[in-house]
């Protein structure tokens, strides 16, 4: 049997969007830029894509912006606002971003911009009040996870964006986790950018969006041509615009269900390692509607990480040690770290990420591997 739970780091294409895409590398190849017959059906699939996704976000169509991938939307919102806004020159994010908002913050913090991280809580949430003692008229952006890849903790992104407002600050909500996962309405959250990346939520890979809010001082990301308001120019990536718009509506469509049904899958499966007597940490917040469906970031007491993924490996069961990005590193998940998992749980940690697709008898499976596996190795 194979079992995947790794949806945290990537998810397939589901027929719906694949049959979307498919004309689109052959039969309709035209340049979107081009004033022939060819070109401008294609400029409207990019423009009726544009629309709906506006619709679904509550934003408006001028805002959003199409980009490769949620590493690319996060660079572009913090630097290109770094770049067109020089007289200020703070930068507040928290230790448990993703890396690529870690790393463009260290960018800038080399080149003279003072970083300043906010506490979160051993469950990953932001202490708001160290937040609102952060923020100043020196306060360039304030750059947030709204759902955290390792640890599923959802944060009250409205709360964050009042303290923003007040501050006259712009926030960018990296919300790559979370859309398709939580309810998310842009205009509700009132946030100047928001990134997010198609193959989180069943679209292709290779393709995302920036939201940027109309009058944001934001700076071009890649010269050229005319495309995406000339902010970030290149021939659109129409088959994967297209897939990504109907990912999203299905995503969105099922978004009760989905989260209902993985919370109860969730809830069964630490019954179950409740019901074997493991002795296992649930990291991130509980199971409901402040913790991603689906995400149970586990440790296990005083057994070998490395040994417990390989092991479910040969079994067929996907998973990951914390964030996908850092599995070729063995020291500990930073956000593990900075949550202060304790040290004799903290080396055995996976990350199951279930998802649509995920069923009650793979889960079983999984569960009665994993009991298997761990009380073997103690
Ligand atoms: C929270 C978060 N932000 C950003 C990214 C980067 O997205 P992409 O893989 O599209 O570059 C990821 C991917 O794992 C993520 O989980």
């Amino acid at each position: 049997m194979k079992v995947y739970l790794d949806n945290a780091s990537t998810t397939g294409v589901t027929e719906e969007v694949l049959e979307v895409m498919l004309p689109f590398f052959k039969e309709e190849f035209g340049n979107p830029s081009s004033l022939h017959k060819a070109g401008i059906r294609n400029k409207k699939v990019v423009n009726n894509s544009r629309t709906k996704i506006a619709e679904l976000l509550n934003c408006k169509r001028s805002e959003i912006f199409f980009t490769s991938c949620g590493t690319e939307s996060i660079n572009w919102a913090i630097k290109g606002i770094a770049s067109n806004n020089k007289t200020k020159s703070d930068i507040i994010t928290t230790r448990v971003e993703h890396h690529a908002t870690l790393n463009s913050c260290k960018y800038l913090e080399e080149r003279g911009y003072t970083l300043l991280y906010v506490d979160v809580d051993k469950e990953g949430f932001i202490d708001l009040n160290h937040l609102r003692s952060l923020v100043s008229e020196n306060t360039l952006i304030v750059s947030l996870i709204m759902a955290n890849n390792e640890i599923g903790t959802i944060q009250n992104v409205k709360e964050i964006s009042d303290i923003c407002i007040k501050a006259s600050t712009y926030l960018h909500i990296d919300a790559v986790q979370a859309i398709c996962h939580t309810s998310l309405n842009i205009n509700e959250l009132n946030v100047d950018l928001l990134s997010i990346s198609g193959h989180k939520f069943h679209g292709p890979k290779g393709i995302g969006l920036l939201y940027i809010k109309e009058g944001t001082k934001i700076a071009p990301l890649i010269h050229g041509g005319q495309q995406e308001q000339k902010l970030r120019a290149g021939t659109e990536n129409i088959a994967f615009i297209a897939g990504m718009a109907k990912a999203l509506e299905i995503g969105l469509d099922h978004l009760e269900s989905y989260q209902e049904r993985l919370n109860t899958y969730s809830r069964m499966f630490l019954k179950r390692l409740d019901e074997a007597k493991i002795d296992y940490l649930l990291n991130g917040p509980e199971i409901g509607e402040k913790r991603l469906p689906g995400n149970l970031n586990l440790s296990f007491k005083g057994i070998d990480g490395t040994s417990l993924e390989y092991l479910l490996n040969r079994k067929g069961i996907y998973t990951s040690t914390g964030s996908a990005c850092d599995s070729q590193s063995i020291e500990p998940s930073h956000v593990l770290v900075q949550i202060k998992v304790p040290e004799d749980y903290i080396n055995a940690t996976i990350r199951f990420s279930l998802g649509s697709d995920t069923t009650f008898e793979e889960l079983n499976y999984v569960i009665d591997n994993l009991i298997h596996i761990v009380k073997k190795e103690i």
